[in-house]
């Protein structure tokens, strides 16, 4: 069923029960049907640990507590890394393509209605989270991408403003000019170039379930550095980098998007939860599928994590390479204040990031 449809279906019940709405823009969140509150509930959480941690959830807690709304809560805290020039993996700040321009990902989803909207090679707009939700919320498609998501964006009023920052310039031009000595491109003389420039695909998820279980989620990103112009990694793609389902609860992917998107990475994890894994469980469950459809851990030279929440508020998170110094973390905060957890790795393994 299309979202119109669904929507006008759901206005005319409530119109035969006699209820009405000042407004339609906004998918109505007043239908679903409230379950009991969990001890655990409220909770949100991050892929990330202490310091980028509290600098995202506590913003979000307080959003929950102003708002009540679980939406309002995940894009606060994913706009706080989207705004944040520091991060270099997100938003504002992101490291660009192989060109030198940033273009971001991102993806929203809603459990009570499995409504969701992404973005994806998105320039110019500092909080990409926000744009998705306007695609969830005020458009009947799920994905825009490029110069339609562009326009879709400034017809809602963002501003159109440079995302690259001097330091990912920098970054950028030291990958450029010491990718090949056969090029065009020559590193200073001085040498203050030499430093070789790793490719990076650093993300943020940011899951949630309110007092009653209502379940939301974001995955955001300026994606892999030096991707090829036009390169859309998982977050975008609902049940690849996001994937939330409120009778079971929400996953999140960072890494690279490649093994995450033929995986369907958060999909398979939710499922895993379904059939009765914990969070942690299942995270480990899709680590360990990615290393064997890549042939054993001899082939695997790349990362990937996930997090996880279950509707009982419990989390997981796992990724595929790690060691004693690196291990994944996720982070999150309920009523008995925030937390950060070491999740488990499956290879031993120098972490680049
Ligand atoms: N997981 C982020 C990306 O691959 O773009």
């Amino acid at each position: 069923m299309s979202k119109a449809l669904n929507r006008r279906k759901f206005l005319k019940k409530a119109a035969g029960v006699g209820l009405t709405f000042p407004f339609l823009g906004k998918f109505p969140e007043i239908i679903i049907p409230r379950r009991k509150a969990a001890s655990k509930l409220p909770v949100l959480l991050c892929s990330r640990s202490e310091e980028w941690g509290k600098k995202v959830l506590n913003p979000a807690w307080d959003t929950l507590q102003h708002t009540g709304s679980i939406l309002d809560a995940v894009e606060k805290g994913a706009n706080v890394v989207e705004l944040d020039p520091e991060d270099s993996s997100v938003g504002y700040g992101g490291l660009p393509n192989e060109e030198g321009v940033v273009q971001l990902d991102a993806s929203i989803m809603y459990g009570p209605n499995h409504n969701c909207g992404s973005v994806a090679a998105l320039e110019n707009i500092k909080t990409p989270a926000s744009v998705a939700r306007l695609v969830m919320e005020r458009t009947d498609h799920i994905h825009l991408v490029g110069t339609g998501a562009l326009r879709f964006a400034k017809m809602h009023g963002f501003k159109e403003e440079n995302l690259l920052t001097e330091k990912a310039r920098i970054r950028w031009l030291k990958w450029k000019e010491n990718l090949s000595d056969k090029d065009d491109w020559f590193p200073p003389a001085d040498g203050k170039y030499k430093k070789k420039q790793e490719r990076t695909t650093g993300t943020i998820n940011v899951l949630g379930i309110d007092d009653e279980g209502n379940i939301a989620g974001i995955t955001t990103t300026s994606g892999l550095s030096w991707k090829i112009p036009g390169r859309i990694g998982d977050s975008p793609i609902i049940g690849a980098g996001l994937y939330v389902d409120n009778e079971v609860g929400a996953a999140g992917a960072t890494g690279r998007g490649e093994e995450v998107i033929r995986t369907c990475g958060s999909f398979y994890v939710v499922e895993r939860m379904r059939s009765g894994l914990s969070p942690q469980a299942a995270c480990e469950a899709i680590c360990q599928r990615i290393i064997d459809i890549n042939g054993g851990p001899e082939n695997v030279d790349f990362n990937d994590k996930f997090v996880a929440v279950n509707k009982n508020g419990e989390v997981g998170c796992a990724s595929i390479r790690g060691s004693k110094n690196k291990k994944p973390m996720v982070a999150y905060i309920n009523k008995d204040g925030f937390k950060v957890v070491e999740g488990s790795y499956l290879i031993e393994a120098p972490v680049k990031k």
